[in-house]
């Protein structure tokens, strides 16, 4: 089974590096972070410790709603998050974890940025390949938008109440 996940999901993950090559000259550090975003201190990886500024704002779950969407997100994870090709957003279940820290830097950096600051994958989450890099196609503000969308979300396809 793991296999044929895999071998579906990876010409995506090519396709989208690619495509997002071509643009990423114009890309700023994707491991920036305002100070508003900081919670203070380190995490054990050595990284600024972030919290979702946009938590629970209801724009910006509105505005991450139609970046998931637009930013190709959905192409990979699926319309509503659960999956798909690429793991679920919704099923409690992480590759890295689920606090702000990691999911701002795994969006921005991708699989490759979580290993150059010394994650590895877990169990938890089934290991289909690579997320690429998105920080030259999402800025800080939208990766906090699409964060704030995906709790959200994830919430209430827990509870029932979407
Ligand atoms: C080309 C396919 C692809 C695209 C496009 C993509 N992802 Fe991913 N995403 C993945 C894969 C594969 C993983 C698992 C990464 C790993 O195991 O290293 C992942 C992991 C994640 C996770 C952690 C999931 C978990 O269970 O731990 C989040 C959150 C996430 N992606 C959000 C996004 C957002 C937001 C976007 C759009 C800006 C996006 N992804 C675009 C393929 C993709």
């Amino acid at each position: 089974m793991a296999w044929r996940r895999l071998a579906r999901c990876r010409p995506l993950v090519f396709a989208c590096i690619a495509l997002l090559g071509a643009c990423s000259t114009s890309a700023g550090d994707p491991g920036a972070v305002s100070d508003a975003a900081k919670a203070g201190g380190a995490n054990e990886h050595g990284l600024a410790r972030l919290r979702n500024p946009l938590e629970g704002d209801a724009r910006a779950i509105a505005a991450g709603r139609d970046l998931f969407a637009g930013k190709a997100c959905a192409s990979c994870h699926g319309a509503d998050a659960r999956g798909g090709m690429c793991p679920s957003l919704v099923d409690r279940a992480w590759v890295y974890g689920d606090d702000d820290t990691t999911l701002y830097h795994l969006i921005r950096e991708g699989s490759a940025g979580m290993r150059a600051h010394g994650y590895v994958r877990g169990g938890a989450a089934k290991a289909v390949g690579d997320m690429p890099p998105l920080g030259s196609a999402v800025s800080e503000q939208e990766a906090w938008q699409l964060l704030a969308w995906i709790r959200a979300h994830a919430a209430a396809e827990s509870t029932g109440t979407r």
